[in-house]
């Protein structure tokens, strides 16, 4: 059990803790229902970008997926190998596709034909050969928030299967493209298997008519996207998403490589705050906390739920809006929840905090962001210092 209250006074508030013991949980049982084939955990760091999170997950074996050049710095600097690294992403500048062809990582994911051709000039100008995959758009509905939701041909992801045959032909034919991977990736906070199930098959289809035409895939990306529980939803087993991809892959001699990111840190995650006061402004009730929605942006931006926990005795229960101190009537965690009466200081405990959480937070309203404590066999740590007005002025100063 975490001591919140503990953590709350010595690091103080807001606070985002992450349950390292947690994220080995959830990695363990993914790799272990892959154990049927060969498998390649590419952590996504963007839901959690944190370099002791990502470090936690290099020593447990894993590799990371990447969609910027500071992704795979990130990657690189915990010492994650090359081999291991994988760079997506629907929109890479010249200098990111120069840096990571440099950086020998295992292969750059292609969006589109106009990127085929700017990844094998600037691999011709390096005389180097590009390891890539092609990320198909399989067109399935993935049935989540429609935010998250990548796999259908109107969101601007991948490329449709004629497209991506177009793109493997050429790119066997040049010097300058090794066509190694294929990807797709339909969504996030996926709960239901059967387009996952739907979509591998597609793509699973495709890699045997390319290997007809001797373009040997050797990895099967399936993107991330498996969800955790925030409310009450139900959720697919990693056995069972296993059994569901490898179910597709008969007769393919390929590494699966997934990519997932909320699902092994989503629920390690924890962001405390405390109670500043409580107002009420014409009969509705307001509890007004320390943290705000550049600390969790989730809430305001998808009407995200997340559990929340008021660590006090009180049991007088009533309606009210859990609000930070930024100037935007978005600024919330939760409306019209029952809360508890709160006095000034007590600790609040979102919950599921793990991922898209702290990595998506800004300094909105110069705002410094909150510290992030690890905690691994009931041993806490800091693992990024709490920032400090001089470290939101830093680019600016010389310039006044
Ligand atoms: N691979 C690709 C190509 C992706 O675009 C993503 C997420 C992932 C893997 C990891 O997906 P995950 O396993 O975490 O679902 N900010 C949103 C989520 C955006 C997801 C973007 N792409 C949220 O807070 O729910």
């Amino acid at each position: 059990m975490i001591d919140f209250q503990e953590l709350a006074k010595k690091y103080s508030t807001p606070l985002y803790v992450y349950d390292f013991d947690i994220i080995k949980n959830q990695y363990k049982l993914l790799k272990d229902a892959f154990k049927a084939k060969k498998s390649l955990i590419c952590y996504a760091i963007k839901a959690n970008s944190n370099l002791s999170v990502i470090k936690h997950l290099k020593n447990l074996g894993a590799g990371c997926d990447c969609v910027s050049i500071g992704e795979v710095k990130r990657a690189l600097r915990v010492g994650i190998d090359s081999y291991k690294i994988i760079f997506s992403g629907v929109g890479k500048r010249d200098d990111e596709i120069k840096e990571a062809l440099k950086y020998e990582i295992l292969m750059i994911n292609v969006e589109s034909e106009a990127e085929l051709l700017r990844v094998e000039l600037i691999a011709k100008e390096l005389k180097k050969c590009a390891r890539i995959s092609i990320r198909v758009n399989p067109n399935i509905d993935p049935k989540t928030h429609p935010y998250i939701s990548t796999g259908l041909h109107d969101n601007k992801f991948g490329v449709d299967i004629d497209s991506a045959k177009r793109m493997y032909i050429k790119a066997k034919n040049s010097p300058h493209l090794n066509p190694v991977g294929v990807h797709f990736h339909i969504g996030s906070q996926l709960t239901q298997i059967e387009p996952i199930y739907e979509s591998s098959k597609i793509v699973a289809n495709l890699v045997r008519e390319l290997k007809s035409l001797k373009i040997d895939i050797k990895f099967f990306d399936i993107g991330g996207g498996l969800g955790i529980s925030y409310k009450d939803e139900t959720l697919i087993k990693p056995y069972d998403y296993a059994q569901a991809i490898l179910s597709t892959l008969s007769g393919l001699d390929v590494t699966v490589i997934c990519e997932p990111g909320r699902f092994l840190v989503g629920k390690s995650g924890y962001f405390l705050t405390k109670v500043l006061y409580e107002k009420t402004n014409s009969n509705k009730r307001f509890v007004i906390v320390d943290g705000a929605m550049n600390d969790l942006l989730r809430p305001s931006l998808y009407n995200a739920y997340h559990k929340i926990e008021v660590l006090n005795q009180n049991q007088e229960f009533s309606k009210a809006d859990l609000v930070g101190p930024v100037c935007e009537s978005g600024d919330f965690f939760a409306k019209d929840i029952d809360l508890p009466k709160t006095a000034h200081d007590d600790l609040i405990v979102i919950k599921d905090a793990g991922a898209y959480c702290f990595s998506m937070s800004s300094n909105y309203n110069s705002r410094a962001r909150a510290a992030e404590v690890a905690v691994e066999n009931n041993q806490d740590r800091l693992i990024r210092e709490r920032e400090v007005f001089e470290d939101l002025i830093k680019q600016e100063e010389k310039f006044i």
